[in-house]
């Protein structure tokens, strides 16, 4: 498999996320041809998950841009973000469990697809907001301080038999996923359930 050139047409004159869009551009070239080459499943599923760290590196540098400029168009983008997460992370599933059978033309043309359609049809919308020519929303900048604080770091500590499950849990409700919002959803009717079992406890325990 040729290794593509990156179409210089596709830069948007912002230093930063151009180069960051050329990496992503290399490493999917470099997937193909190491899936192409027939070379050890490892070293793809490390190729793999270099994207897939590339991916999300460069999505929350774009959505904390994005955010500072007061980009009108922040959810819609970040939603187009969250829908490409969920197919990496399909990928490296399916690529967990069936090596043996993914098809290197299929996975660069999607994911060459996306990239590019992407920024040519959505990055490039933001381009004006970024290099300060149109002003932003002061309210979607305020949201900047609100999101880095719910991104900080917390540690917790679990059983170790658990700990799969908890990291599992973790991405689920991280990833904005579907699945993320069903679990969400199921917790808080948990929670809702056993305060009202300690509610009627306490009462028979403790009340009048
Ligand atoms: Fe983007």
């Amino acid at each position: 498999m040729q290794l593509k050139e990156w179409p210089a047409e596709f830069d948007l004159g912002i230093g930063p996320i151009d180069d960051d869009h050329q990496m992503l551009f290399r490493t999917i070239q470099q997937l193909g041809q190491n899936i192409a080459e027939n070379r050890d499943p490892n070293i793809i599923a490390a190729t793999i998950m270099s994207l897939s760290l590339y991916v999300d590196e460069h999505f929350e540098r774009e959505e904390r841009f994005l955010l500072r400029a007061g980009y009108p168009e922040y959810d819609a983008h970040k939603t187009a973000h969250d829908e490409f997460r969920d197919s990496i992370m399909s990928l490296r599933h399916y690529h967990q469990e069936h090596s043996d059978d993914v098809d290197a033309d299929k996975i660069v043309a999607f994911l060459e697809k996306w990239l590019l359609d992407h920024i040519a049809k959505v990055d490039r919308a933001y381009e004006p907001y970024l290099t300060g020519a149109t002003e932003g929303d002061p309210k979607i900048r305020q949201r900047l301080k609100y999101e880095e604080r719910s991104k900080a770091m917390v540690q917790i500590t679990c059983p170790a038999d658990k700990e799969q499950y908890v990291r599992h849990f973790v991405d689920l409700i991280s990833d904005g996923s579907h699945e993320g919002v069903m679990i969400e959803a199921a917790v808080e009717s948990v929670t809702i359930k056993q305060m009202a079992r300690r509610e009627a406890k306490a009462k028979r325990l403790f009340g009048r």
